[in-house]
């Protein structure tokens, strides 16, 4: 029997071959595993009417860890169209899989590793290695929204917050609302794993990422949680920063900053922002974990007009195993991969589309394979 059971969930578009690519290396540098497909994406939107079926999350309360590729998701018009004739008019709606996946199986901490390999043609700066803890499954995200807003809760907001006034008066489909909610607890869990993390790698410093200046309620809360877990971790220096300056702070010195911690949104954005400072969705690889499951996947998606042509950049999903096997203790094997990614990056001879080259996905794979013997 092999040692870890691994879902696999290609999905759509360039998904199976990114996935095949990573799979690929896994395989050189000996990862035991039994890997079980899953159906995930919008084939079986289409087909079934849900794009992440149940016997998908069947089967990941059964395995150790997922590799997930990428999915497809398209407007609700769109969606509608495209259901199979018998499920039409039915009320169905698309939720997208990976952020039913996050909630579903309570994945708080989204990682984003950012680091420069040296030689990447892409890189912003060389040297640039940054970490970001994104909390995952609260905040602007979750999903509490109103259009139209009920007569009943614009009748509370105005009997209870004054800021309301100029609103108080407009037709209920006039505007929206989306509310941010933020727990202490989902602030505490996101603020403790970014600083275990820094403590276990040697990192020096956590930045705190927020916009409690104004958004005074939440990201105070946000704030206050994070310096109070601060000082659970002496030998690790803490500060934060609003959003916005942090945004032009970050490019203008990325060396400054080591792991950043945010809530949903901010880290949603930072992370796209300090993936694009080492090379961009080629490279872009994260983490969806909790206590009992990580998910590990590229952050890019299907690129509906590159699949089949075996020419994306398999690296993110590369990098995207390496995550998966630091979580599940092969750090070893994880080292393994990261050299290989990196002299395959330092010899520049293997070079997809995106770093300027014609090397094939699969060309790129078998060298960073090669490299990890
Ligand atoms: P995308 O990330 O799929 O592609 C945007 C562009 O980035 C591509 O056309 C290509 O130029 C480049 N790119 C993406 N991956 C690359 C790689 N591995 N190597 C080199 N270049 C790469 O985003 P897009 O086009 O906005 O969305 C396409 C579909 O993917 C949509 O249906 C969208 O909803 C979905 N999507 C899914 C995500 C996921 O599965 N987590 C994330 C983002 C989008
Ligand atoms: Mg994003």
């Amino acid at each position: 029997m092999a040692k870890f059971r691994i879902a696999y969930l290609p999905g759509d578009g360039i998904g199976p071959e990114v996935l095949g690519a990573a799979r690929l290396v896994l395989d050189a540098v000996g990862f035991d595993a039994e890997y079980i497909p899953g159906d995930v994406g919008w084939r079986f939107w289409c087909e079934e009417g849900d794009p992440f079926p149940q016997r998908t999350i069947n089967l990941l309360h059964t395995v150790d860890a997922a590799l997930f590729g990428a999915i497809t998701s398209k407007p609700a018009a769109e969606a509608e169209a495209e259901l199979s004739p018998a499920l039409r008019g039915k009320g169905l709606t698309y939720r997208s899989p990976i952020v039913r996946m996050r909630q579903l199986f309570d994945l708080y901490v989204c990682l984003r590793p950012c680091k420069a390999y040296p030689g990447s043609p892409l890189n912003y700066r060389e040297g640039i290695d940054l970490v970001v803890f994104r909390e995952n499954t609260e905040d602007l995200y979750a999903g509490v929204e109103f259009r139209p807003v009920p007569t009943e809760l614009a009748q509370t907001l105005n009997r209870l917050a004054k800021p309301f006034a100029p609103f108080r008066d407009l037709p209920p489909d006039a505007y929206a609302i989306s509310c941010k909610i933020n727990t202490r607890r989902g602030s505490e869990r996101i603020a403790r794993a970014a600083f275990e993390f820094a403590r276990a790698h040697g990192r020096k410093k956590v930045t705190a990422v927020h916009k409690a200046n104004v958004v005074r309620a939440t990201d105070g809360l946000f704030l206050e949680v994070t310096r109070a877990v601060a000082a659970d971790y002496p030998e690790i220096a803490f500060d934060h920063a609003n959003i916005d300056a942090l945004c032009m702070w970050l490019l203008k010195n990325p060396f400054n900053y080591d792991v950043l911690v945010a809530p949903n949104l901010y880290g949603d954005i930072i992370s796209d922002l300090c993936a694009q400072m080492v090379g961009g969705l080629g490279f872009g690889c994260s983490g969806n974990i909790g206590d009992e499951l990580g998910v590990f996947e590229p952050t890019h998606g299907s690129a509906p007009k590159y699949t089949g042509q075996h020419k994306v950049n398999p690296i993110a999903s590369i990098l995207a195993g390496k995550m998966m096997l630091d979580w599940l203790g092969e750090g070893e094997r994880a080292a393994r991969i990261e050299r290989a990614v990196a002299r395959v990056l330092a010899e520049g001879k293997v070079r997809t589309y995106d770093m300027g080259g014609t090397s094939s996905t699969d060309a790129m794979a078998e060298a960073i394979a090669a490299a990890s013997q």
